[in-house]
């Protein structure tokens, strides 16, 4: 069984889907681990130390390899020479690389989207979307306090006072709890707004201060926020407004599972900050939760510096790899079984919720439905059978919510 690490090939894509302290637990699955030259340059880890740890560095790494585990998507170039039947790991966002599932599909790879990967708590340890978000939302925090041009804590000085920064953060998810965290950590004061019902207890166990706002929370599946109506998003902007007009800084990253992000924070909004003040968006590259971020610049606006991410858990490298690849290796020891013998063997259940519901393509198809649909259209209606009389008409259908195609699950929040 052989197992290869991808050198990454997206500009500004720094980590790499396996760290050398990790190769012990595949070569001890009884993989061998073969590595592209240069996989972990970027996050500072040598081929030497991939070497020293039990793997080989090598250029035909995917030569007669049972899987190959990547961070973003395999290049074009990559997939095409993969074996038919090859098995791929990595982040794989089916709505923006629908030509890549189109490759993989006519490559014969059987290719697992980590996003896909149904959050139900067997599946924590594999959610690479959490393990992600915990470092987006800690480079978030830092990120403000560097841009800030003043203490994040209180200091009672021998001079007199400086008073704590105000931070408000919006979205308090993985990405925002985190965020949370770090500014309580560097002294900040911390007020946070989230439209789930549990998020306000999660915000005051960090120690922040939950904003409450006269407006309906909104529960999807899976303990994810549903999309809100348009009334309802200029009611909680109106809402916001002082909020946010009275923090030094603003750190946005509220997401809606399969949608761009929602608009939160609108010029006006932020043309209301106090000189000097700072708005960190994470959500930039998905569209954005405030108006004029742009993903991987930052913008002035009004008196406002905007910091817009792109790519965030790649701007930490060693620790965003680590966990990724500790989700990695937890669900490539799902994908190994014992024969007869009591021999590994490389033999993944799809009757197991986490795989079939992460698979995108194989055997030459795209299996995951709201993708093989996006890409391929609908399939073709049954051919309808010879109306009778005794035929009941069917009650008309509800109308479909595209959130009930994604892989999330009741259970995640229990
Ligand atoms: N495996 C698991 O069981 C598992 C894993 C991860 C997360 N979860 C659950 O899912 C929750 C959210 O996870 P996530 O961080 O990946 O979500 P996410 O990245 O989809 O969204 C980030 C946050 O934005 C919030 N948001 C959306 N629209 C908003 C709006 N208009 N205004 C303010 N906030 C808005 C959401 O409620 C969410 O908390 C977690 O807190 C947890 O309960 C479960």
């Amino acid at each position: 069984m052989k197992i290869a690490v991808a050198k990454e090939t997206r500009d500004g894509e720094a980590r790499v889907a396996v760290v050398p302290e990790l190769v012990g637990k595949l070569t001890g699955l009884g993989y061998d681990v073969a590595v592209e030259p240069g996989a972990g340059l970027h996050a500072l880890i040598a081929d030497g130390e991939y070497a020293e740890a039990g793997a080989t560095v090598d250029d035909a790494a995917f030569e007669g390899a049972d899987l190959v585990v990547s961070v973003q998507p395999l290049s074009a170039q990559q997939i095409r020479g993969l074996a038919r039947g090859t098995t791929t790991i990595s982040f794989l966002p089916v709505n923006q690389e629908q030509q890549t599932v189109v490759e993989l599909r006519d490559a014969g790879v059987t290719a697992h989207a980590v996003e896909l990967i149904p959050r139900i708590s067997r599946a924590q340890s594999m959610d690479g979307l959490s393990s992600q978000a915990l470092v987006a939302g800690y480079r978030c925090a830092i990120v403000a306090a560097g841009m800030l041009r003043r203490f994040f804590p209180l200091n009672m000085t021998a001079a007199g006072t400086v008073q704590a920064a105000e931070i408000v953060v919006l979205g308090a998810g993985v990405a925002g709890l985190q965020a949370i965290a770090t500014a309580k950590r560097l002294g900040a004061v911390v007020r946070a707004y989230d439209v789930r019902a549990a998020a306000a207890e999660e915000i005051r166990s960090m120690g922040a201060k939950a904003i409450e706002l006269d407006l309906e929370t909104l529960e999807g599946a899976g303990g994810y926020a549903r999309e809100m109506t348009e009334d309802r998003a200029d009611r909680q902007r109106e809402l916001l407004t002082p909020y946010i007009a009275a923090a030094d800084a603003l750190i946005t990253t509220a997401a809606v599972p399969g949608r761009p992000a929602p608009l939160l924070v609108t010029r006006d909004m932020v043309e209301q900050m106090k000189p000097g003040s700072v708005v960190v968006d994470l959500a930039s590259e998905s569209g954005g939760n405030v108006e004029g971020s742009v993903a991987g610049e930052v913008v002035r606006i009004g008196n406002a510096q905007v910091w817009g991410g792109r790519n965030v858990p790649s701007q930490m490298p060693g620790p965003a790899s680590k966990l990724y690849a500790q989700n990695v290796v937890n669900l490539v020891t799902l994908m190994t079984a014992k024969d007869d013998e009591g021999s590994s063997v490389f033999s993944p259940d799809y009757a197991d919720e986490i795989l079939s519901g992460s698979c995108v393509t194989q055997d030459g198809r795209i299996v995951h439905e709201p993708t093989r649909e996006a890409i391929e259209g609908a399939p073709a209606p049954e051919p309808e059978p010879a109306a009778t009389s005794d035929d009941v008409p069917d009650e008309p259908s509800a109308p479909q919510d595209p959130q009930l195609d994604l892989p999330y699950d009741q259970e995640a929040d229990q």
